[in-house]
């Protein structure tokens, strides 16, 4: 069956059929589908295009094939067709005969398939949050459990100063806070109502679109009829919070993929998400991590792929549009994944706190603290940089820690030696304690952010109405 025969001659070379049919991934939006089409029905009903049996006909046959795809998740095996719209209006004459013709009176899939998107736009970025939310409850729980533990802090991935182990935790915490805010702004554009732009120029009939929209769900009607079926906004923009969730969610998992390498030794994955060595009996890979990682990177192409189908096309509908659909279901099901798998790496993950403090002294984390202490007795910071620095050449040159230092070699780079000095180069306690800032790693400061990080945590939860 096709919903344009009339203008043809002949069929189709079964290869383009094959080649332009979108079913096997719009089928996803059977549900959509029906839904819009039921209401719609009611509204040409309401509009007196149809009359109030062959509406009651229409609504009928059209639940009745809701609860069949709903009772049979495996509804769509053996079945083909050009795309969902096609089958369910197939699907329906079946069942209601003739009337089934008068289904389409006003709409196009034009209309038809933009406003399935958005809904699914809107359902995706909620499942989206929800996964988030247990990400960030997972980071949060780690912080709280360690909010003491000393980790070494790298810029340039070189030792650099000792930071809270909650801290660096909580950093990623406000990256998949801001993707949470994204994927809100991103549903509340996505929340307008595309039915009744017809094909492009907008229906003929008198639908009321307004009470339409309500129906729907949709926060208000799309105001322009060209824009409401030919830009796929809504699309690109969930990938783009997706593709840069999955940034976040790739840095993550680096991060974790060297802490566990036995020369750094911090932390440990839990046997659950790594894998073995088919030939190295010692292995243990962190596989869950590299995954992560790896489908970020195919992400980010769906992304570029979607934007490059759009740069080119004239307004309004071109058939190009069928391809948000793979980019779309990928992306948001490639990230769920991820964020799901983070969660419960994140949540298992075992820490070693000794190996990240032997690191703080052996990569002088406290060097910025003798030079700040020295400053704090009048030395200016460029001469106190200076002897500092030429101390840690020295004790690099003899394979030794600011530990391993007698008072009378230290006196020769650092003049102002004493016992204060000594404890400041090897406590990385007080280094943290020091950064007492809005922002900084000093304990107090860290457990502020976790303060305000379970209210977020307790918010979302709060607001997200569980998946159903
Ligand atoms: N499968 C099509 C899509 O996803 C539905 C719309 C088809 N419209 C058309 N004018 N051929 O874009």
């Amino acid at each position: 069956m096709k919903l344009w025969g009339g203008r043809f001659r002949g069929r189709r070379d079964p290869q383009f059929e094959n080649f332009s049919e979108s079913f096997s991934l719009d089928q996803r939006f059977v549900l959509y589908d029906l839904r819009v089409n039921f209401a719609y029905v009611n509204a040409l009903g309401k509009a007196r295009v149809l009359k109030p049996p062959e509406v009651r006909r229409l609504a009928a046959g059209l639940e009745a094939l809701c609860r069949k795809v709903q009772r049979n998740p495996r509804w769509a095996r053996g079945q083909a067709a050009e795309d969902v719209h096609t089958w369910v209006e197939r699907e329906l004459e079946r069942r209601v005969g003739d009337v089934a013709r008068k289904l389409r009176t006003g709409r196009s899939r034009n209309d038809l398939v933009a406003t399935e998107t958005r809904l699914y736009v809107k359902d995706a970025t909620l499942e989206l949050e929800r996964a988030l939310a247990e990400l960030l409850a997972a980071l949060l729980g780690q912080a709280r459990r360690h909010l003491q533990v000393v980790l070494p802090g790298y810029t340039h991935l070189q030792p650099a100063q000792p930071i809270l182990f909650s801290h660096y935790l909580l950093a990623y915490f406000e990256m998949f806070d801001r993707d949470v805010g994204r994927l809100k702004d991103c549903c509340a554009r996505a929340d307008e109502l595309p039915m009744g732009a017809g094909a492009l120029a907008g229906t003929a009939f008198p639908v009321n679109r307004e009470r339409l929209a309500r129906e729907l769900g949709f926060a208000r009607v799309a105001r322009n009829s060209l824009d409401a079926t030919s830009e796929r906004d809504a699309v690109t923009e969930l990938l783009f919070a997706c593709a840069l969730c999955m940034v976040h969610l790739s840095r993550w998992a680096e991060d974790l993929i060297i802490y566990s390498s036995p020369g750094f030794g911090y932390v440990e994955l839990a046997d659950a998400y790594s894998t073995g060595s088919s030939l190295m009996p010692q292995k243990k890979n962190p596989d869950s991590l590299e995954l992560i990682r790896g489908r970020a990177g195919t992400l980010l192409g769906k992304l570029t792929g979607m934007l490059a189908v759009m740069k080119g096309l004239p307004l309004a509908y071109n058939r190009d549009l069928q391809e948000d659909k793979d980019a779309l279901f990928a992306g948001v099901d490639a990230t769920l994944g991820a964020l799901t798998m983070a969660a419960r790496v994140t949540a298992t993950l075992r820490l070693h706190p000794k190996r990240m403090k032997a690191m703080t002294q052996q990569g002088f984390l406290m060097a910025t603290d003798l030079a700040d202490e020295l400053v704090r007795r009048g030395v200016p910071f460029a001469e106190a940089h200076e002897q500092v620095g030429k101390l840690v050449r020295h004790c690099a040159a003899e394979g030794k820690t600011f530990q391993g230092l007698s008072a009378g070699e230290a006196t020769k780079f650092v003049p102002a030696w004493d016992a204060k000095l000594q404890a400041v180069a090897v406590s990385p306690e007080r280094s943290v304690a020091r950064r007492d800032v809005i922002g900084g790693t000093a304990p107090r400061q860290v457990a502020r952010q976790i303060a305000r990080a379970e209210r977020t945590v307790a918010e979302l939860r709060r607001k997200l109405p569980r998946a159903g």
